[in-house]
């Protein structure tokens, strides 16, 4: 079994598989417009880096039916969805490009006839459609640079979930999983839980059963116990975005692993495109860290746990400093310290297919 794609664009529209409901309905939320791609952002209906870049760049297409100035709103409504992960960002200011360089072709700047709105959607749609094929490939290379860190017999732990459903491709901490299984070796796969969404027992696990992986789910809190025990060799995480110091924006608890680890003496290891990368940022402190709602936290599965009246605080990304990532593995290799030299020459080199 394979994971179902949790984005498809089909006869002019956006279907966003609807993570909410995963592991136990597997249905599409249909989009026809922006709004519709930027609630589903915020509600989490697509969500993982790469998938919200993806979505949102199909969210302009939608918006092209409204000319030059629906692009603008689209793309301002967009970028106010989720404000951690950059290849929302990232995809975005391709989409922006893109209009820019049809209206220097085009020189219809002014115009607002059908024809040319209906050009200019095509012209977005290939952009958008770029975007999603080229997730594909990088991610094929990420796990091919990756599976080589994992030893012939290994016990790997993750967070939250970096797999096909948070990317539209094969996933990136997860795909790295998925290839070292395809070439033959025993991995075992231990899931954080991830609270407070569960990311990683609703999405990942499943995500890795279905393709036939051993996988065991832990509570957040069992893992400290869990690698005392000898249980994990490495632990490989996704990224939300990556200052251009090597300081890692990822899912809430992600430090927690980090910092485990190094008590430990376990490698930590992130996974991301080159798209995750911040360069505008210096180090992690600027990283925007989203504050999501209360009742997330006040609820388990949809069952209250605790009383209203007690207040909660609900960061949905942490910060894990670049001395305690032993490696970024992106689709021109793996990074190694000193991360600002090797980011930075990371950003200069070209695909190699
Ligand atoms: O809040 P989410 O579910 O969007 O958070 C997702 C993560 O933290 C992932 O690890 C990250 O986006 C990398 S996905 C390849």
């Amino acid at each position: 079994m394979s994971t179902p794609e949790p984005i498809k664009w089909k006869n002019g529209s956006l279907y966003l598989l609807d993570q909410r409901k995963i592991p136990f309905e597997i249905s599409y939320v249909k989009c026809v417009n922006y709004i519709d791609v930027a609630e589903a952002i915020e509600d989490m209906i697509v969500r993982g880096a790469p998938a919200i870049g993806i979505a949102a760049g199909y969210g302009v297409v939608l918006a092209a039916e409204g000319g030059i100035c629906g692009v603008q709103s689209a793309i301002e409504r967009l970028s106010k969805t989720r404000p951690t992960a950059v290849n929302l960002f990232w995809a975005l200011k391709k989409m922006e490009e893109a209009t820019a360089s049809f209206l220097k072709a085009t020189d219809c700047k002014y115009s607002s006839s059908e024809s040319v709105e209906a050009k200019l959607k095509d012209y977005l749609l290939e952009t958008a459609n770029k975007i999603h094929q080229e997730e594909i490939q990088i991610e094929n290379l990420i796990a091919f640079y990756g599976q080589r860190l994992l030893p012939e017999r290994c016990n790997v732990l993750t967070h939250c979930n970096a797999g096909s459903l948070a990317t539209g491709a094969v996933g990136t901490a997860l795909g790295i999983i998925k290839m070292g299984k395809a070439m033959g070796k025993d991995v075992r796969v231990y899931c954080d839980e991830t609270r407070p969404l569960l990311q990683g027992a609703r999405l990942s696990a499943w995500e890795l059963w279905m393709e036939g992986l051993d996988v065991t789910v832990i509570c957040d809190n069992m893992a400290a116990f869990l690698m005392k025990k000898g249980g994990v060799d490495l632990v490989i995480v996704g990224a939300d975005r990556i200052a251009s110091n090597g300081d890692t924006a990822n899912k809430i608890g992600t430090y927690n692993l980090a910092l485990l680890c190094r008590h430990h003496g376990i490698p930590f290891y992130v996974a991301a495109p080159r798209s995750t990368i911040d360069m505008d940022l210096v180090d992690g402190e600027a990283i925007p860290i989203e504050e999501r709602r209360p009742e997330e936290v006040r609820s388990f599965g949809g069952a209250k746990i605790f009383l209203d009246d007690i207040s909660v605080w609900n960061p949905a990304f942490d910060i894990t400093p670049n001395d305690m990532v032993s490696g970024i593995i992106t689709e021109v290799g793996i990074l190694e310290k000193p991360y600002k030299r090797s980011i930075l020459e990371a950003a200069s080199k070209s695909l190699c297919l």
